[in-house]
């Protein structure tokens, strides 16, 4: 699967030069310690060091920087909450669990740069006075996870990580803990509890991590891609990180593109692109010539956009805020005309089902609903009052629940019924698929 594109050159690819995860992204041993010094990997400690801990929030504050992991929430904000006073440890947790249908990029980070994320780390431990930092990986991160487990050694080996870090006064511990392939502890507060030893369960907020996270201690929770972020802005400025990207979405962003294209892949782009050009210059435009019918812009929980939106949509939370839809974890589905969404969405719903932690009622019973409802339209069994039940039932799981894994499972079912009414309307005129791609009994 290609990362990046170095074969075309057009308006919305990104010179590698501009770039700032994947600069160096084609460098044979980039990540080993050696490959990333090479590069001038690890160089914005000395600057980070000087800084006071306080300027270095401020200045991620100033680049606008918002979390990665879906929710785009302004980062230096959240670290400006946590109680530095307390008296209890703090501890920065960087969510690796990457399990959003559609969404990869965090991966590439991980295989190819996964000292750029101990240098992220390092940068925004140091900001928010933690000494103990837990990198929380996906299970099925196999390869990923030695990778990232051989960088942490050598970090701790050439004094980047342990005691007084540089002669800094700095210490840092970084665990890495790997996950056992449950989609719910992405979510802070399961990854929380999962980190805690007990069940991925989500906890209600308030409190938020920030103020009692991890064993009731202040916390950071913040996506990998978030944190590669820290060190470009300390070393070059927050006005430099601004210069990329519009309106209130700023930097270059990774996103993740597969489905019906030409070449997907995981590409950086400057926030605010076009997503037409995006699929046609990065992904290589559609696959065989097929039309496209519709695009998942933000990973398998945001709702989808029709083909006349994609050709004016842009690449930014603003743009996608006005579709209905969000930028969410970067994962860019591309569906075609030779696909059926009612089969698509039988998928997804298939797999809230299945990792709905079963906590809070409407989640549990929800999602099971919203999967057995689908596959009786697809199957051709279904009435339009089994189409109005469904709307019902998705909207009563949305803000309903601890946290937003039932919204995910209802908001791209409520996204494809508004948008492409026609097509329920044809399973159900017809008494089955118009594609025959449906079919199978529902269990
Ligand atoms: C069901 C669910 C799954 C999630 N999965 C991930 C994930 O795999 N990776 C991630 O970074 N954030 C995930 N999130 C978002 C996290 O809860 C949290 O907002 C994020 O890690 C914060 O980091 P950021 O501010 O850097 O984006 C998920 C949220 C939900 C509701």
């Amino acid at each position: 699967m290609p990362i990046d594109s170095d074969s075309i050159s057009s308006s919305v690819i990104l010179p590698d030069e501009k770039k700032i995860f994947f600069k160096h992204i084609r460098k044979e041993n980039l990540h080993t310690l050696s490959g990333y010094e090479s590069v001038g990997g690890y160089s914005s400690l000395k600057k980070a060091f000087a800084m006071p801990p306080d300027q270095i929030i401020d200045e991620v504050k100033k680049s606008a920087l918002r979390g990665r992991g879906g929710a785009g929430f302004p980062t230096g904000s959240k670290w400006g909450f946590v109680p530095f006073d307390s008296g209890k440890p703090i501890y920065l947790l960087c969510n690796a669990d990457e399990s959003e249908p559609g969404t990869f990029k965090d991966r590439v980070i991980l295989e190819k740069n996964p000292h750029s994320l101990i240098e992220g780390i390092i940068v925004s431990s140091f900001a928010v006075r933690c000494h103990k930092s837990y990198i929380y990986i996906r299970g099925e991160y196999v390869h990923a996870g030695k990778i990232v487990e051989k960088a942490i050694a050598e970090a701790y080996a050439k004094g980047y990580l342990g005691k007084n870090i540089l002669g800094s006064g700095h210490d840092l511990e970084v665990v890495l803990h790997r996950g056992a392939g449950a989609y719910i502890c992405g979510e802070e507060t399961g990854l929380i509890s999962s980190l805690e030893g007990k069940k991925g369960y989500p906890k209600l907020k308030p409190p938020f991590p920030a103020i009692s996270g991890f064993l009731g201690c202040p916390t950071v929770v913040n996506n990998v891609e978030t944190l590669c972020a820290v060190p470009w802005i300390i070393e070059n400025g927050a006005e430099a990180y601004t210069q990329y990207g519009k309106g209130q979405s700023k930097g270059t962003k990774l996103f993740s593109i597969s489905g019906w294209v030409k070449t997907p892949g995981t590409y950086e782009v400057e926030m605010g692109i076009s997503l037409k050009a995006f699929i046609d210059e990065c992904a290589g435009g559609m696959k065989n010539g097929a039309k496209l019918k519709a695009v998942i812009p933000g990973g398998s929980s945001t709702p989808p956009l029709t083909a006349s939106e994609v050709d004016v949509a842009c690449l930014d939370y603003e743009s996608m805020l006005k579709f209905g839809t969000f930028l969410g974890s970067g994962g860019v589905i591309v569906v075609s005309e030779h696909q059926c969404l009612l089969k698509l969405l039988e998928h997804l719903a298939e797999f809230y089902w299945d990792e709905s932690c079963g906590q809070c009622t409407p989640c549990r019973e929800g999602t099971g609903w919203l999967y057995k409802m689908i596959k009786k339209i697809g199957r051709g069994e279904a009435t339009s009052a089994d189409l109005e039940s469904l709307k019902k039932t998705a909207k009563s799981m949305m803000g309903t629940t601890i946290c937003a894994l039932s919204d995910a499972a209802a908001m791209p079912v409520l996204g494809f019924i508004n948008k492409f009414p026609e097509e329920f309307q044809a399973h159900l005129d017809q008494k089955g698929c118009p594609m025959k791609q449906c079919g199978g009994s529902a269990h």
